[in-house]
């Protein structure tokens, strides 16, 4: 097993992470949102014309995670204006899970956090995501706030705020 975590960078790739996201997506958050709204936020925030939106006009980098020459897994992080660096997404294919990969990419995430000179790591969680919300409080996340958000057609983001200081 090779693993590398790199920037995307091609448009090709770019529709590999949408490709995958709807995927990952609709496997994971069956049982913690209905399927109505994982399409609605598929759609809205990881198919391609959403991601590429991200990229070019609101400074989101993606990082595709590879086994070899495998996409299986990605990370979309954006440094604030202050100390703050999000991490806004961080997704692996269910194939992949529980082989250290998770980690690696946490590690990943924290050296791009330093090396944009950034004191603090954030991110949002759905609350009832058990695994994410341990995995990130093993690797030394506390939670810090809770908050509800209106992504619009009656749905809400029911989430945890949790942050790691570097
Ligand atoms: C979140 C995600 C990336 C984590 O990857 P994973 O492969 O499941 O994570 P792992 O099982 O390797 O666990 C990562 C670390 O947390 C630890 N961990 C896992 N489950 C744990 C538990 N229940 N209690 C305490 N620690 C736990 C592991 O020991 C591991 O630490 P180690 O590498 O030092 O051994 C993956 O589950 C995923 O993509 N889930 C679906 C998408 C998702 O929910 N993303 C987060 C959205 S905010």
């Amino acid at each position: 097993m090779g693993i590398k975590i790199a920037e995307v960078k091609t448009e090709e790739e770019l529709c590999i992470v949408a490709e995958l996201a709807e995927k990952i997506w609709h496997e994971c958050f069956i049982g913690i949102i209905s399927e109505e709204q994982i399409g609605y936020m598929v759609e809205k925030f990881q198919s391609y014309n959403a991601m590429k939106d991200q990229v070019v006009n609101q400074d989101y980098h993606y990082l595709a995670v590879c086994d070899d020459d495998d996409i299986c897994g990605y990370i979309a992080v954006k440094p604030e204006k202050d100390e703050r660096f999000f991490l806004s997404k961080l997704y692996l294919r269910k194939d992949k899970r529980g082989q250290g990969i998770a980690s690696k990419m946490l590690e990943k995430v924290f050296e791009e956090a330093k090396n944009s000179g950034k004191s603090m790591v954030y991110l949002t969680v759905n609350k009832h995501n058990d695994h994410a919300v341990k995995v990130y409080k093993k690797t030394g996340f506390q939670i810090v706030e809770s908050v509800v958000t209106d992504i619009g057609n009656g749905f809400v983001m029911d989430d945890f705020v949790m942050e790691y200081k570097l």
